[in-house]
């Protein structure tokens, strides 16, 4: 099936560039279309109502250039914002959830730790999730600030380097074997992190397992038949940070949505 309109990809700022990398590298013929919310970021530690209306206003813009499927590429957006998304519009959305399924299964210690926002941590759509890993211990920690300093350019700053080990030493001391990071923003920190946490301990999020999803809904809505790829990046603010995120390979558009 043949379908050359763009996938639109929305995030609350930067950090959804690491789930537009894995479907850009899965589905190299696509079109897609990246939405920066950078000017509301975060969304980590806004209410259930307002996430659900910036989601919206993403949707409306990437809808009005064309989009035939929505990737929410930001996990607090997702787990409070997709059901109703779903519900308002007439195409297929694509959301990220933290992976708390391959880390409870494959973990021997049976006990995970999460690093996630305040939003994802405390939304029905997580409580379910973990609700079925009974059997696992999972140690919670909310990433505050982390986003800020992402979305700011400082991800190896001092700062950062504090706040990550304030947040991992407690995981690591009661011997975690798997952290899932639960914040599209994060796998921009695994250098750090990785500088902090002992060898043994895996980290994995949920970029490519989005990218899987995305080609599987595209199977059945069509794949760009075109190699007429070149991606189109938005954002609401300094278009610097965007460009120096995805290495000065692209060129960023300031928009006001
Ligand atoms: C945020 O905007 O607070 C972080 C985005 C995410 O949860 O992935």
């Amino acid at each position: 099936m043949d379908n050359k309109q763009p996938i639109g990809i929305f995030d609350s700022g930067i950090g959804g560039t690491s789930i537009w990398k894995e479907i850009h590298h899965l589905l190299p013929n696509e079109k897609t279309i990246y939405l920066a919310d950078s000017k509301n970021a975060p969304y980590g530690e806004k209410s259930k109502e307002e996430i659900i209306r910036l989601s919206m206003k993403n949707t409306d813009f990437l809808l009005d250039m064309g989009c035939k499927l929505i990737v929410v590429a930001c996990n607090t957006a997702t787990t409070n914002a997709i059901r109703e998304l779903r519900a308002k519009y007439n195409v297929p959305f694509i959301g990220i959830e933290p992976a708390i399924k391959p880390a409870a299964i494959n973990s021997k210690t049976q006990i995970i730790g999460i690093l996630a926002t305040k939003g994802t941590l405390n939304s029905e759509l997580f409580n379910k999730t973990t609700e079925i890993f009974f059997e696992t211990k999972i140690i919670e920690q909310i990433g505050y600030g982390l986003v800020e300093l992402i979305e700011n350019g400082q991800i190896d700053s001092p700062e950062m380097e504090q706040l990550l080990r304030s947040y991992l030493n407690p995981m690591i001391e009661a011997n975690i074997d798997f952290l899932v990071l639960g914040c599209s923003h994060y796998p921009y920190l695994i250098p750090q992190i990785r500088k902090i946490i002992p060898d043994h301990i895996q980290i994995i999020d949920s970029g490519l397992a989005v990218a899987r999803q995305t080609q599987n809904v595209l199977k059945e809505i069509g794949f760009n038949p075109d190699n007429n790829n070149e991606p189109i990046f938005y954002t609401n603010t300094n278009p610097k940070v965007l460009e120096n995120i995805l290495g000065g390979e692209y060129i960023v558009q300031e928009k006001d949505f």
